[in-house]
């Protein structure tokens, strides 16, 4: 006689749980605030998210910069800083992590991201250039515009269609770059900017067949490819799940494998590198990274510290280190998903695929009864914030701006309010929790009312602007 006890789900499907691939060292308390304090709070913050102290906050998902758990490899690091002004070894362990794990030949520290933008917008864009790349990034493209460019979205269509399944919604369109070359002739053309993933479409990556082809048509042109490789360790990730051929690859190769198709790039470590603070930009090409080393005295500070401590060095190069290990990413993906698939369950819309860094709530079809110009996503992010103490952010017509030609509000075809999971910081149970407030705001989604902006700043607004109810 056959056993007849009914399989359990691990037997029937091969399941078996999963779980991160560390322990953990050091705790930090949570408190939550009541109600009326939350309410206090969001009229406090003018209903803006950024404006919060965190000690209101809950649950902060505001964003994954600079709100890693560092681990105690990195801790320890800190203790090895050397604080000389010029020539800090931890300065050498950076550069030869970059040059291991990125492949580019020269490097600069900058005290984050955006330090690498300005100097990076300041070298190769010329007043009246053009700037190609796959969809703005805030920041980004705030420095391609003080520096005289002009920024022109050439990513694919599906992008900014929060249903399409497109496995690499982050792909640049090469039939509309090869127009834009044609029209406007190479020359006119600063660099392209090609991010991966790509943070304002949902995380959404990159295949390593489109960063070749599009290395091809502009090698043909003689255009560089810079790359924001903020969260290219992500991206690789979507690489080696997705795209034929890269099943059998490490996520290490994979990065070496993407970055050897493009001429230089930047990142915020304060994403992928899993530090608080810091920042790169690396160059194959000597004459422009020797601009940039001109530059970066003025701005940032000595080309071998660039804005950083010594033991902010150290911690990145171990970081690079650790933020490339498969299991690490896998489980960093692997909580995202976990996240969203529970909200897909539950009928709420979100950008899908599930991308790389967070979640992102669509709130045209949370409230499609508000007008964008009611900000909706702001709206969410609000709402969310009064239910739980959760923190999360605008991804919509606040982030987007003005034009700054005809001074009108961008109104994008993406109304999102991100759900940015910090690494190795939050446990399954926080993503639990997560998901029922994020239901609770869904289910009585009918009552929101909209707001309306009552002080606007004048660059990136959706950092620092303030609202009322409408
Ligand atoms: N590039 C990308 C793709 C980013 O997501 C960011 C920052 C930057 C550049 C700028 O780097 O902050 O170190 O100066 N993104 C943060 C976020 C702010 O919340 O998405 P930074």
């Amino acid at each position: 006689m056959p056993d007849q006890t009914p399989l359990t789900m691990g037997q029937q499907f091969g399941r078996r749980s999963w779980a991160e691939p560390w322990k953990i060292k050091m705790v930090e308390p949570l408190r939550m605030v009541d109600r009326a304090g939350r309410e206090a709070a969001l009229i406090e913050a003018g209903y803006n998210t950024f404006l919060l102290r965190s000690d209101r906050v809950y649950i902060d998902l505001l964003t994954d910069s600079g709100t890693s758990a560092m681990s105690d490899r990195q801790w320890a690091g800190m203790m090895l800083g050397d604080e000389a002004y010029a020539g800090s070894v931890n300065f050498y362990h950076l550069e030869a992590a970059v040059q291991r794990y990125y492949g580019y030949r020269y490097l600069l520290p900058t005290h984050q991201g955006r330090g690498a933008e300005h100097l990076i917008s300041r070298v190769a864009i010329t007043p009246g250039q053009i700037i190609p790349g796959n969809m703005y990034f805030t920041t980004t493209r705030a420095h391609q515009e003080l520096a005289g460019g002009s920024f022109v979205d050439v990513i694919i269509d599906e992008a900014h269609d929060p249903t399409s399944l497109h496995p690499f919604k982050g792909n640049i369109d090469l039939d509309k770059l090869a127009a834009l070359i044609e029209r406007e002739g190479a020359a006119r053309l600063a660099y392209v900017s090609l991010a991966a993933t790509v943070n304002m479409a949902g995380g959404q990556p990159v295949s390593l067949a489109n960063v070749k082809a599009v290395k091809q048509l502009c090698d043909r042109h003689g255009i560089r490819v810079y790359l924001d490789a903020t969260r290219l360790a992500e991206n690789a990730f979507f690489i080696q799940e997705r795209e034929a051929g890269y099943a059998d690859r490490s996520i290490a190769e994979i990065v070496l494998e993407f970055t050897r198709h493009t001429d230089g790039a930047w990142s915020s470590a304060k994403k992928d590198s899993l530090v608080n603070i810091g920042g790169w930009l690396a160059i194959n090409d000597f004459e422009v990274f020797e601009e940039l080393r001109n530059q970066i005295v003025l701005f940032e500070g000595l080309h071998t510290y660039g804005g950083l401590a010594g033991r902010d060095m150290e911690a990145m190069a171990i970081g690079i280190e650790e933020s490339l290990q498969d299991d690490h990413i896998r489980s960093r993906i692997g909580q995202v998903r976990y996240l969203g698939e529970l909200l897909v369950d539950w009928g709420i819309p979100i950008v899908q695929p599930i991308g790389g860094h967070a979640i992102f709530l669509d709130a045209k079809q949370f409230y499609p009864h508000l007008a964008q110009s009611l900000f909706p996503a702001q709206t969410l992010a609000a709402e969310l914030y009064l239910d739980s103490g959760i923190r999360s952010m605008e991804r919509g017509v606040v982030s987007a701006g003005r034009d700054p030609i005809t001074g009108d509000h961008h109104y994008p075809k993406l109304e999102l309010t991100r759900l940015t999971i910090p690494r190795r910081v939050y446990t399954q149970a926080h993503m639990d929790v997560v998901a029922e407030a994020v239901k609770a705001v869904w289910d009585s989604r009918a009552k929101a009312r909209g707001l309306a902006m009552v002080y606007e700043p004048k660059y990136l607004r959706f950092f620092q602007a303030r609202f009322s109810p409408a």
